[in-house]
């Protein structure tokens, strides 16, 4: 049966939410692999949208289980607010969600220690979500983090106050000062640690080795996307875990035998959320159509995106760093009414032109060099097959899968699970 893989391959918010929704109707179990609140993955049906930031993106099926997996960072407080979003659709999730014990915790004080190393930074900040994220992956592999399997000890309160004086005496050190109420936000954290516990907790590698070898099918959904990856993003400007298949592996406990097909999502544009370098990032009339069109604003903080034309050099180091056996085209739509569209298919690094993904893409290093591309007029939004599709996309498409190597087997025509063409 194997394990299925589905990815972002960009700089995150390709449109995993949405695929992942319209895929689960074939899968037993969805486990998210890594990441934490910082993702955003929005889903949309029957006319309502809704932004989930931990709990996987298959939990408004009946059928399937959806699994928090170990590579995940859980705060609390946001997962409760997202368990009772799902409650005002009236859903059971205490019948569908698992989480596994050796997911690690955002405490209060991870997210201030995020807030004043990011404001210590100044210009050079990363432009997180503040979300305590990076502290969060720092206690992991610096061995001090709590893990969800530590709520079930008696002395977990006690290595929470130790785990938090420090983070106190680190929030000291730095000069940047940040107004908070330690008690107030715990206060909140023990509540929602209350909430957390009424789940099911599990050892998630032995249940997913298990339901593996009885035959259920598995989808791993990632978040952030390739470009956010902590090693082959482009550091610093990522985040703070694997994002690439490689990260499925180690946030779920699945062996690289195991997977099977590997879907790389990417839209037809680019764009990137907080700082870092962007080679083809626009600053005209064109950037705008696209955010204004794609409403592109970050559904975890409001943010809007920086957006720009698609980057194929960018694309194929994603493809090959993931093995992408399955490519997936979102907001197509977004595109029409361009009379030309432009794909980066190179770059000018250092006066040469190059094809492969170098060690930077800072601008002073990186200029790309474009092909062009007829657009499109037509509306795609209420097509619902790809021989409706306008010559000048399915040349788009066929130039894309030439380039990539890669079969597209998804067209992505707008939010909505119904506006999704498979080829
Ligand atoms: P994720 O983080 O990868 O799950 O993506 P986000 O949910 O952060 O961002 C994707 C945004 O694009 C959401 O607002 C989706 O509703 C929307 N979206 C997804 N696919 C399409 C599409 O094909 N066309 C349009 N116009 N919007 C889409
Ligand atoms: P989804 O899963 C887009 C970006 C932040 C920032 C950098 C580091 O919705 O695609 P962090 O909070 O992780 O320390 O931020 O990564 N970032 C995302 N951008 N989509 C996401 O998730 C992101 N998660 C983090 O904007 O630049
Ligand atoms: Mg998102």
């Amino acid at each position: 049966m194997g394990v299925n893989l589905l990815l972002g391959l960009q700089w995150g918010d390709e449109g995993k939410g949405k695929i992942v929704d319209v895929l689960t109707k074939d899968y037993d179990i969805i486990a998210r692999f890594q990441g934490g609140p910082n993702a955003g993955h929005t889903l949309e049906f029957d006319g309502i949208k809704h932004v989930l930031h931990t709990i996987p993106s298959g939990i408004f099926h009946d059928k399937a289980l959806n699994l928090v997996g170990n590579g995940v960072v859980i705060d609390p407080v946001i997962f409760k607010k997202e368990l009772d979003n799902l409650e005002k659709f009236n859903l059971d999730y205490h019948s569908k969600l698992l989480i596994s014990r050796k997911a690690h915790l955002i405490l209060p004080t991870h997210r201030i220690l995020d807030a004043v190393s990011e404001a210590a930074k100044g210009k050079a900040k990363i432009g997180s979500t503040l979300k305590g994220i990076g502290p969060t992956y720092m206690d992991k592999t610096g061995r001090n983090g709590i893990r969800v399997g530590d709520l079930e000890l008696s002395d977990w309160k006690e290595r929470y106050r130790a785990l938090a004086n420090k983070h106190e005496a680190m929030i000291d050190f730095y000069d940047a000062k940040i107004e908070y109420d330690l008690e107030e936000l715990e206060k909140e954290f023990f509540i929602a640690i209350d909430t957390l516990k009424s789940l099911t907790f599990i050892d998630s590698e032995a249940y997913l080795h298990e339901a593996q070898r009885s035959g259920k099918t598995i989808l791993a959904e990632g978040a952030q996307g390739s470009l956010l990856d902590i090693d082959f993003g482009t550091y610093p400007f990522v985040t703070s875990s694997n994002t690439t298949a490689a990260g499925a592996c180690t946030g779920l406990g699945i062996a690289p035998n195991q997977i099977k097909e590997v879907f790389g999502i990417f839209k037809a544009y680019t764009t990137r959320v907080g700082s870092g370098p962007f080679p083809t990032e626009l600053f005209d009339e064109d950037g705008e159509t696209m955010g204004r069109v794609g409403n592109e604003f970050g559904a975890t903080t409001g943010r809007s995106r920086r957006c720009g034309w698609l980057d194929l050099v960018a694309l194929k180091y994603a493809v090959h760093v993931n093995g992408v056996t399955q490519l997936m085209m979102m907001k197509g739509d977004v595109l029409s009414g361009f009379n030309t569209l432009k794909i980066c298919t190179a770059y000018k690094y250092q006066g040469k032109e190059i094809t492969h993904f170098p060690y930077s893409i800072e601008p002073e290093n990186v200029e790309p060099v474009y092909t062009e591309m007829k657009g499109w007029k037509e509306d795609l939004t209420k097509m619902s097959d790809e021989s409706e599709f306008p010559d000048t996309l399915n040349a788009y498409i066929k130039f894309l899968e030439k380039e990539l190597e890669t079969p597209i087997t998804i067209v992505s025509v707008g939010p909505d699970r119904k506006q999704t063409i498979h080829r």
